[in-house]
């Protein structure tokens, strides 16, 4: 334990703000009421972690055009959708964080991501502070089975942990998770903010002097009882959010942060039985179950990074028995769908200031592309004719206050996956009609505004 004189220090547990009093609401990201005391020695304030010895005793500066960079250097998962999130593998030497609800599925993930590893010959440790090891052993048995590169530690203090990374000398190491860890040179207690950004920069710097690659598993909670993540989000190389709805049995995985590639990647997983199973295509997955012939349903196109998804929009238009009409949206922003119902009211005089309006996006999923306005406002113009819509029909298009249907990005992309999947007629903005004319197999339609939009219904 440290010595010193204990004082108590006030920490943010939304950004790791640090204070010497409360205060209601944190200066650093504006969030109320997320001020905690933590107890700290006044040794430690000046930071454990750059007070520990440096791993590499001689430092030396190198020339930059004498460094290359080998293939070999980025690990293959074996988990196509997770590879691609990371920018084609695991770099070596990163620190990677994974975030998300607790149950979402985290542990599953990195577990099978081991299991991929030390088959394909690699040293993996995977070391858990939250289960014991019976307890991932009943996990993994579900999962498969495992080679002898695995090696299991069922480790809270991170003194022990450094130790046996520093003997064992894996390639990957998963920390699950980081609220767990326990560094003793720290007094607040596992799951503080100081703990977690002492520990944090402790792997940090076993993950740039040793090489090896490290996950890390954080908790996120919408109370901001343990620390949140944010607190990391810098202090790492790449962030990954693992997120989807409880009830659904599909998860996805966002990149928000990448030093080695592109953030708008996503990949999608199926929750089985035997664990995550990659959803190759998601767009056939998202529009299982789309009814046919009903009217508010229309399918759009929106850009998930470099990938096309299909996403069916629902909407219900109904007369509103009480005074002010309600408005409801599920998966997509509240704001944006008021505005397109303004936009419906005045630019083709439709009496929606009577009409309580729902709109939906099917299967869980949240998109705010503003692509997906034109589908939006067709999906309300149909529920509120009761006139239901081209089911081999997807339309795409940003729309603007004076009605106008606009230019959308990527727009031969989503077309060709619209007609991969079997769709026969596409609505897209007029000016994006040029770039998609040598597209054939698939009916094009461009509209200026969305009256015309509407005609086609
Ligand atoms: P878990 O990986 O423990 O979540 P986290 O580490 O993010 O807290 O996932 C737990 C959930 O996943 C749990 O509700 C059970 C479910 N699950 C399956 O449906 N199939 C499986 O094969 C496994 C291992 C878990
Ligand atoms: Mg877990």
């Amino acid at each position: 334990m440290a010595k010193g004189k204990m004082v108590a220090v006030f920490y943010c547990q939304s950004c790791g703000y640090e204070s010497s009093k409360w205060m209601g609401q944190c200066p650093g990201c504006r969030q109320w009421n997320t001020f905690v005391e933590e107890t700290v020695s006044t040794t430690e304030m000046k930071s454990a972690a750059g007070m520990r010895k440096p791993i590499k005793e001689k430092a030396q500066p190198r020339v930059l055009s004498e460094i290359t960079i080998k293939d070999e250097d980025k690990i293959l998962t074996g988990i196509g959708e997770l590879d691609r999130v990371l920018g084609g593998g695991i770099v070596q030497g990163s620190l990677t964080l994974v975030g998300g609800d607790p149950g979402i599925g985290k542990s599953t993930l990195l577990l099978q991501v081991c299991r991929n590893l030390a088959d394909a010959g690699h040293k993996v440790l995977y070391i858990s502070g939250e289960e014991s090891g019976t307890q991932i052993k009943i996990r993994a048995d579900r999962i498969g089975s495992f080679s002898n590169n695995m090696l299991l530690l069922c480790e809270t203090s991170l003194d022990t942990i450094e130790e046996i990374i520093r003997r064992q000398k894996p390639e990957v190491v998963v920390i699950d998770s980081i609220q767990t860890m326990y560094n003793d040179s720290v007094s607040a207690a596992p799951g503080s903010v100081s703990q977690v950004r002492e520990s944090t920069a402790v792997f940090l710097q076993l993950a740039k002097g040793l090489g090896v690659s490290i996950f890390i598993v954080g908790h996120v909670t919408k109370e901001g009882t343990v620390a949140g993540p944010r607190v990391l989000e810098h202090m790492v190389d790449a962030v990954l959010y693992f997120e989807g709805d409880r009830h659904a049995s599909y998860r996805i995985l966002r990149g928000v942060k990448n030093r080695f590639g592109s953030t708008n990647e996503i990949g999608v997983f199926e929750m089985e039985a035997a664990g995550l199973k990659e959803v190759m295509n998601p767009s056939e997955f998202m529009l299982s179950g789309k009814p046919e012939e009903a009217s508010g349903s229309i399918v759009v196109c929106s850009m998930e990074g470099t990938r096309p998804m299909l996403i069916e929009i629902q909407a219900l238009v109904c007369h509103t028995s009480f005074g002010i009409p309600r408005r409801q949206t599920i998966g997509t922003d509240f704001n944006r769908v008021n505005l397109l119902i303004a936009v419906l009211e005045k630019r083709l005089g439709l009496t929606l200031g009577n009409c309580d309006a729902y709109v939906n996006i099917a299967g869980g999923i949240r998109i705010t592309e503003p692509a997906i306005d034109l589908g939006i406002a067709m999906a309300i113009v149909s529920s509120f004719k009761n006139k239901s819509i081209d089911n081999k029909m997807i339309a795409i298009g940003e729309v603007g206050l004076s009605g106008e249907v606009r230019a959308v990005s990527q727009i031969q992309a989503r077309v060709q996956e619209a007609k991969k999947l079997g769709f026969t007629s596409c609505v897209i903005p007029a000016v994006c009609l040029e770039s998609v004319k040598e597209i054939k197999g698939i009916k094009i339609t461009g509209v200026k505004t969305v009256k015309d939009a509407m005609n086609l219904l």
